[in-house]
């Protein structure tokens, strides 16, 4: 049989060229030649360059136990637990471990995701079909302070809700009257954040979740970040304003695994306070050939290693050994805030809880000062309005504090006029 034309147009004007399909494999060895000699462009987070995206703690045996656990389900399937029941076991454990961190009441349910934002794409569906069934919402809005993670517009965009975004109090934390202006009947979701990424601030999640339930409205306490934070500082005597079950009118929690849990990425679990509401996230489908297709996240197939690491290294730590990692966190976070503000003119933003801080100029441009410190290796994050710089600290940090502060004040003295205001977050 002859071979089928190609079906590439060779034709098409200024498009770049495109990479062949590989003719011909090539030896392992060239492979990953090539692949680590790529890899020599990337940011190094092994030496405490970033600032979010990698959380490392810097310890070796912590390394080793998420490479075993990620190697020794590197093929299976999460898709169906019948098929791998160790996986399926494991699930639930680590749906049960962290349901208890955030104090989830026993009749709570939970699923498990991908990260952050498929956590608070399902809680935003399951809240939409919440409005629907209970209260006849059929064009719902979900309402949240600006500051919140962009997972939410997201997540509206993705189900068909109007994305209600809401001014901040001058200490970056949501205003709570602005916020209630914006909720109306058709409200199928209120949001706070404990706590946000641009400045580590939390929201009032007391005032924001009460007033969520006397208007009998769902609540979702983002704790993407701080549900592996806030539990530990609370257990090392720190006063936490309250952030999770504990108050009646949280209805929903994210919480990644794979931030401040330590755990190598795809790993995140949504905590709700009643199982039943579970049942919105699953889609459920019977006329199939093959059979029924029941499944309550976002991904068909799905990584096994996530569920595998995520339980080898809750199981490894266990509640003390995140305190005590949290201990020297904290320990770095205050060696960072001490040498920042000691600088002239850099002002931390907002009153930052955990290990985030974002700062600022009261002198020079802050994002030439940033530039300074790209070239000089660091990759740090950007805020605006006001302008500033923002790191989430990891344990790893903690060796590099002085190599940091050291040439921070180099940047300091001696910069240029800002190239870049923006990193990308695409
Ligand atoms: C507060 C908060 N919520 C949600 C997310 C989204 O998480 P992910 O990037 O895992 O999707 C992030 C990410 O940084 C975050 O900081």
């Amino acid at each position: 049989m002859a071979t089928p034309p190609s079906r590439v147009d060779e034709n098409v004007p200024n498009r770049p060229a495109r990479t062949p399909f590989p003719p011909t494999g090539q030896s392992a060895a060239a492979v990953f030649s090539e692949l680590f000699e790529r890899k020599t462009a990337d940011a190094d987070w092994q030496r405490g360059r970033t600032f979010n995206l990698v959380y490392p703690t810097g310890r070796a045996d912590v390394d080793s136990v998420l490479s075993e656990a990620n190697n020794a389900y590197l093929f299976e399937n999460a898709l169906n637990p019948t098929r791998f029941p160790s996986l399926g076991t494991m699930q639930t454990e680590v749906l049960d471990m962290v349901s208890s961190l955030v104090n989830a009441p026993l009749s709570g349910g939970a699923g498990f995701s991908s990260g952050g934002t498929e956590s608070i794409l399902l809680s935003v569906l399951v809240s939409r079909e919440r409005g629907r069934v209970e209260r006849g919402i059929t064009k719902g809005n979900i309402v949240f302070p600006s500051s919140a993670h962009p997972a939410f517009a997201k997540a509206a965009f993705y189900t068909g809700l109007e994305a209600r975004a809401t001014p901040l109090t001058p200490e970056f934390t949501a205003d709570v009257a602005q916020l209630f202006e914006r909720v109306d009947e058709n409200t199928v979701l209120i949001v706070g954040s404990a706590y946000g990424f641009p400045h580590g601030v939390i929201d009032p999640i007391e005032e924001l979740s009460s007033g969520a339930l006397e208007r009998g409205i769902p609540f979702h306490s983002d704790t993407c970040i701080g549900s592996f934070v806030l539990p530990f500082m609370e257990r090392l005597g720190h006063a936490i304003p309250p952030f999770d079950f504990r108050l009646p009118g949280v209805t929903q929690m994210s919480c990644d695994i794979h931030k401040y849990g330590y755990v190598t990425k795809g790993a995140s679990v949504i905590v709700y306070r009643d199982a039943a509401w579970l049942s919105h996230q699953i889609f459920d489908y019977d006329i199939w050939p093959p059979g029924r297709y029941r499944n309550a996240s976002v991904a068909g197939a799905r990584a096994a290693s996530p569920v595998a690491a995520s339980w080898a290294l809750l199981t490894y730590l266990g509640e003390d050994g995140y305190t005590e990692i949290m201990r020297g966190l904290l320990e770095t976070t205050r060696r960072f805030r001490e040498g920042v503000t000691a600088l002239p003119g850099l002002k931390i933003l907002g009153a930052s809880i955990g290990p985030l801080m974002s700062f600022t100029s009261e002198r020079d441009d802050i994002f030439a000062i940033a530039d300074v410190m790209d070239t000089r290796g660091w990759h740090l994050n950007r805020v605006h309005n006001p302008s500033g710089v923002q790191m989430m600290i990891a344990p790893i940090h903690g060796a590099h504090v002085d190599e940091f502060l050291a040439d921070l004040a180099h940047a300091v003295a001696d910069h240029g006029v800002a190239r870049s205001t923006m990193v990308g977050y695409t």
